[in-house]
């Protein structure tokens, strides 16, 4: 039910198939400074990834669903890329290389909400990461998660085989207190008026809402230094600002 399955995947690329050039420029940026091997955990599709090696950087991808990667790798064997691509989670991987730089885009590391993984998951970034590396991600800040416009909601979009793919989201509110949002997602695929398939993610996001303040404390715990946060691709930081994910950059201690 957290897999990322089929039609979750062929509804990610439908609805977000090209990254917007700002989200791109910023990681490029890290990318082009970093000095030795790139890494992108929760890597997907590869939307970051493929304009990145497209414009001849080679970034290594893990990523916990095999549908999601499938996918990924469909395109790296048709454009002739050459990236190690590995089916892990976080908290699990155990990499041959160690890396200069390990990004993680589009908040996705708000979707790890369980504290002891979210620990292991840090602890295993910093161990894969060599002496000094670069570790960039994003987690999503809301003050007011449970308050968000999204209890309910859907979307359809047709494929280009002419399917439609139906998305209904339900928002759990069980505990209003906490700072983990739960949804079920429901995934459907229409053809010629009929459903011919159905499958179900469970959903979770923890929100930073008290941003860096949690944060600089945990990742200094797991072995990191010089933490800075933005919640602009500008790389500036206005606490008055909520509606954007918490961006965290910050190194591998010596
Ligand atoms: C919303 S997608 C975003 C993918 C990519 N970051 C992007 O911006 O296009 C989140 C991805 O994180 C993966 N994922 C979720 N939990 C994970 C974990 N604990 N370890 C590794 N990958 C995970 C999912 O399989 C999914 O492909």
């Amino acid at each position: 039910m957290k897999h990322y399955g089929k039609i979750c995947t062929l509804m990610y690329d439908l609805d977000k198939p090209v990254v917007p050039e700002v989200d791109l420029a910023f990681f490029q940026n890290y990318v082009e400074k970093s000095n030795g091997p790139i890494l992108q955990p929760m890597v997907g599709t590869g939307r970051f990834a493929l304009p990145l090696m497209e414009k001849g950087f080679k970034i290594d991808g893990v990523d916990a669903s095999a549908d999601m990667l499938a996918k990924y790798r469909r395109v790296c064997k048709e454009r002739g890329y050459d990236a190690n691509i590995y089916e892990n989670t976080l908290a699990e991987m155990e990499l041959p290389e160690l890396y200069a730089l390990i990004f993680i885009t589009s908040g996705s590391f708000s979707l790890i909400t369980d504290d002891e993984e979210i620990s292991r998951s840090l602890a295993n970034i910093n161990r894969h990461l060599l002496p000094g590396g670069s570790f960039v991600f994003e987690v999503s800040e809301y003050h007011d998660a449970h308050h968000l416009d999204h209890h309910w909601n859907g979307k359809w979009l047709k494929s280009p085989k002419g399917e439609i793919v139906l998305q209904s989201v339900v928002q759990n509110d069980q505990d209003r207190n906490s700072d983990i949002v739960h949804s079920l997602v429901r995934y459907e695929l229409i053809k010629d008026g009929r459903l011919v398939d159905t499958e179900f993610l469970e959903f979770t996001l923890k929100y930073y809402n008290k941003g860096g303040d949690t944060l600089k404390a945990l990742l200094e715990e797991h072995g990191f230094e010089d933490v800075i946060y933005y919640n602009s691709y500008d790389k500036t930081y206005d606490k008055n600002r909520t509606s954007f994910n918490l961006i965290v950059e910050c190194r591998k201690k010596q």
